[in-house]
């Protein structure tokens, strides 16, 4: 098959890609027939899919919001996808210029959009990683001086953990990404759930078995945990669109139609 042009040869067109199918959901161009087949197919199935991803970016752009006039200004953005309007670096820079982002990626498409959008951005950067490798991920973003983890750092796992099935341990990942970072730090999580969930919600799960990344529905409880001894702020891990919205109109009867938790949780005290 053959690559639109300045995409990188790795990628796989036979596959949906999740990061293709998210980007066709919130109305982006970077996605091919075979993603959007996928993406039709499972709109059909829960049409609140779509709100879903953008309340899940509206979500994500608040709380950098908020990180940033608490004074953040370094942002580690793990499974940041496809840039579409309303970037975390534009979000987090349009607070503080100098602000810092890594935006990290698993999906080479989402790694080479990411990197042509922010050419010429001289504080933030892309790294092409798995979540799985917290390690390597903290050290590049060192060494290319996107972070400074001895100063506070806000971690940003939007949509991303519930890729990371149980058997390859979410909870350790969580650990290890917490305890790398220094008091005033923060970790903001947005998970898909299945509790108050129709039974549709769980076929579209099934689907997404289909894409190179298969999703794992989690409870509150468990979304809560990967917070850790995080203090989680106000008002806790709920619907994503109860998390302080902007206003009383942008959330509707049923937030938890979304289907997603959102939460903010801040390191006050030297964690393991
Ligand atoms: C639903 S999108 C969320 C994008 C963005 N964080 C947001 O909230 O708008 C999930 C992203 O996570 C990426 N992803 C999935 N599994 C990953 C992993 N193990 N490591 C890094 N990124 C991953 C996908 O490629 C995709 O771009």
């Amino acid at each position: 098959m053959t690559l639109p042009d300045g995409l990188p040869a790795e990628i796989d067109l036979t596959r949906p890609s999740a990061a293709r199918v998210y980007d066709y959901f919130l109305g982006g161009a970077h996605n091919f027939e075979i993603d959007r087949h996928l993406a039709e197919q499972i709109a059909s199935m829960t049409p609140n899919l779509a709100d879903t991803m953008r309340a899940g970016r509206a979500f994500l752009r608040r709380a950098v919001r908020m990180l940033g006039q608490e004074g953040i200004d370094q942002f580690l953005d793990i499974g940041s996808g496809i840039p579409t309007v309303g970037n975390v670096h534009e979000v987090a820079q349009a607070i503080n210029p100098t602000a810092r982002i890594g935006y990290v990626d698993i999906d080479p498409v989402a790694v080479a959009h990411s990197r042509s959008i922010l050419a010429g951005n001289e504080y933030a950067g892309v790294i092409h990683a798995d979540l799985r490798e917290p390690d390597r991920i903290l050290a590049e973003a060192q060494q290319l001086g996107l972070i400074d983890l001895g100063r506070p750092v806000a971690i940003l796992l939007a949509g991303v953990v519930h890729f990371i099935p149980d058997a390859d341990r979410p909870a350790e990942i969580l650990a290890t990404l917490r305890a790398a970072t220094v008091p005033g730090s923060y970790l903001v999580i947005s998970h898909s759930t299945y509790e108050d969930q129709p039974p549709e919600m769980l076929d579209a799960q099934r689907l997404s078995a289909r894409t190179s990344t298969e999703i794992t529905l989690r409870s509150r409880a468990e979304v809560t945990g990967f917070f850790g001894d995080f203090t989680i702020v106000d008002p806790g891990v709920v619907h994503m669109s109860l998390w302080r919205p902007d206003a009383p109109s942008d959330v509707d009867d049923h937030p938890e139609r979304l289907g997603a938790f959102g939460g903010v949780g801040r390191h006050d005290r030297s964690v393991g």
